[in-house]
């Protein structure tokens, strides 16, 4: 992974640049990456800003001969990735935050959304993409996100090096990626759950449409859907949605 590496001073996203290129053909493995990224997208529509050069975004086309139901372990899969890199290179711990947040303290260090592309009911490129905030000084993140994002080196008080966590991110997923596509889900299942905040612990849930439901985090299915075991008893798979931490 990362044998194709594309780095843009600065660009308007990764992701969208990702997207033409594997529509383009780019091999499994390419990887697009920048410090300075400026109309960056986050889930659900969102928008995702990075103070410049003070963090790293990267997209990265994986090609994997996968029915469309198993790409969600994808994320969770670099959820774990993330995290381990995190705790080796800065020995922070953080937590995992279904389906794809890295928190500490309840803040946002880094987010992963993950794209694919089809065709009919064939995968023909899925496309993971990081935002990671490391050298970010409080004050440079935007007065309205604040409250939700923070920074490696807020945390650590000291500055770290990017290129060494790029790699040691890359590192752990392709090791993790590699054991995923020969044992299956269930290692991943674990380590995942093993560092999730949300797991055990009475959660809200907003869905798509705008509901929401309330009740206790069970646990992941096999597929990376999130199990809630709602006041009556009864058990929702929820495959993509908002979640708070009551
Ligand atoms: C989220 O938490 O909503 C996910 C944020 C994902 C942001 C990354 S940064 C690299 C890639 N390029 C984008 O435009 N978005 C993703």
């Amino acid at each position: 992974l990362g044998q194709h590496l594309i780095y843009f001073d600065s660009i308007g996203s990764t992701q969208k640049e990702t997207q033409h290129l594997a529509e383009d053909g780019a091999p499994h493995g390419t990887l697009v990456i920048t410090s300075h990224q400026m109309t960056g997208r986050g889930r659900l529509g969102r928008t995702w800003s990075m103070p410049k050069g003070k963090g790293i975004a990267m997209s990265l086309i994986l090609r994997p001969k996968l029915s469309i139901n198993r790409i969600p372990q994808l994320t969770l899969i670099a959820a774990v990735a993330v995290y381990k890199a995190i705790t080796e290179v800065t020995g922070i711990q953080t937590d995992i935050k279904w389906p794809n947040d890295i928190l500490v303290m309840g803040k946002k260090i880094v987010g992963i959304l993950t794209e694919m592309q089809t065709e009919g009911t064939n995968v023909k490129a899925v496309i993971i993409g990081m935002g990671m905030n490391i050298n970010a000084n409080k004050n440079d993140f935007p007065e309205e996100i604040r409250h939700v994002a923070t920074s490696l080196k807020t945390l650590t008080g000291k500055e770290h090096d990017m290129s060494l966590i790029v790699q040691t991110i890359l590192f752990y997923f392709e090791e993790l990626y590699l054991r995923y596509l020969e044992e299956g889900f269930s290692v991943i299942k674990w380590m995942w759950e093993s560092h999730a905040v949300s797991i055990g612990k009475r959660i809200n849930a907003r869905l798509f449409n705008g509901k929401v439901l309330t009740g206790l985090a069970k646990g992941i299915d096999e597929e990376g859907a999130l199990l809630l075991e709602d006041d009556q008893g009864s058990i929702h798979k929820i495959y993509s949605a908002d979640i708070e931490i009551e």
